[in-house]
């Protein structure tokens, strides 16, 4: 294993930082105690949130890994920070839906807790000045971020992480109700499942109570933060069990 020698910070995030390091085509990220909703409005500090979103995403990226799908991460280096492969991240949001709940609830005014037959695909514009809009594959392409040839790739690797990840949780007595996730593509054009999966990321609900094991009690606003923090790291519980 080689050193990491720390650069520059390249990029700052509402709840990570990236830094390049001595290998160009590898960085370090650097997961924030921040907790952010509504577009970033609401912005608070939740001390160790990094802390623990860091080892949440690590043990859902190496099992992913495992699984055979390519993705930025490489490993994890201290309690807030990842080794991961450089990429230049597809400025699109890739939401997966197993079941109805938030926007998808409110925009088409349908009950939280639907079980849909098939997985719902959506697309947002990762744009802050648009607010994140959400798009269609033609858009994608319109704007020039993305090709059909591309999108058809994503789409093959989301329905089987999402395959594989429903699994996952349901061992650990979690439902994946819907998750977002993000692509790059590295210095040879292959495309990574990139960013992070976390309660940040994803919809968790209890299997037996249904109770949301996620952000969006913070979301909301009805929880106290300890109680936001004490979600997160019942998660982390969950996942540490074999
Ligand atoms: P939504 O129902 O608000 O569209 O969110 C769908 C999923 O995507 C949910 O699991 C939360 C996640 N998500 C993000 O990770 N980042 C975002 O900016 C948004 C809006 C949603
Ligand atoms: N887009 C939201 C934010 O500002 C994130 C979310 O609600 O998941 O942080």
């Amino acid at each position: 294993m080689s050193f990491i020698i720390k650069k520059n910070l390249s990029l700052e995030g509402k709840t990570k930082k990236i830094y390049t390091i001595n290998n160009p085509r590898e960085v370090v990220i650097h997961y924030k105690d921040s907790i952010t909703a509504l577009d970033g409005l609401k912005n608070q500090l939740l001390q160790d949130k990094g802390i623990l979103n860091n080892e949440i995403s690590t043990l859902i990226f190496k099992f992913i890994n495992l699984c055979g799908i390519k993705t930025h991460f490489i490993r994890k280096i201290n309690n807030r920070e990842q080794l991961c492969h450089k990429v230049n991240i597809i400025p699109l949001e890739f939401v997966v839906r197993n079941i109805v709940a938030g926007s998808m609830s409110k925009r088409l005014n349908i009950q939280e807790g639907i079980r849909l037959s098939n997985p719902i695909f959506e697309i947002f514009y990762k744009n802050d000045k648009l607010k994140d809009p959400f798009i269609n594959d033609h858009h994608a392409v319109f704007l020039g971020v993305t090709s059909y040839e591309e999108l058809n790739s994503i789409y093959r690797i989301i329905s089987n992480v999402n395959n594989i990840l429903k699994k996952y949780f349901l061992d650990k007595n979690i439902i994946l109700v819907d998750f977002k996730v993000e692509f790059g593509k590295n210095h040879k054009n292959e495309i990574l499942l990139s960013d992070e999966i976390s309660p940040d990321t994803c919809r968790f609900w209890d299997r037996k109570t249904m109770k949301k094991l996620d952000k969006d009690p913070f979301r909301i606003g009805l929880n106290e933060n300890e109680e936001v923090l004490d979600i997160y790291m019942e998660i982390l519980k969950r996942l540490n069990v074999r």
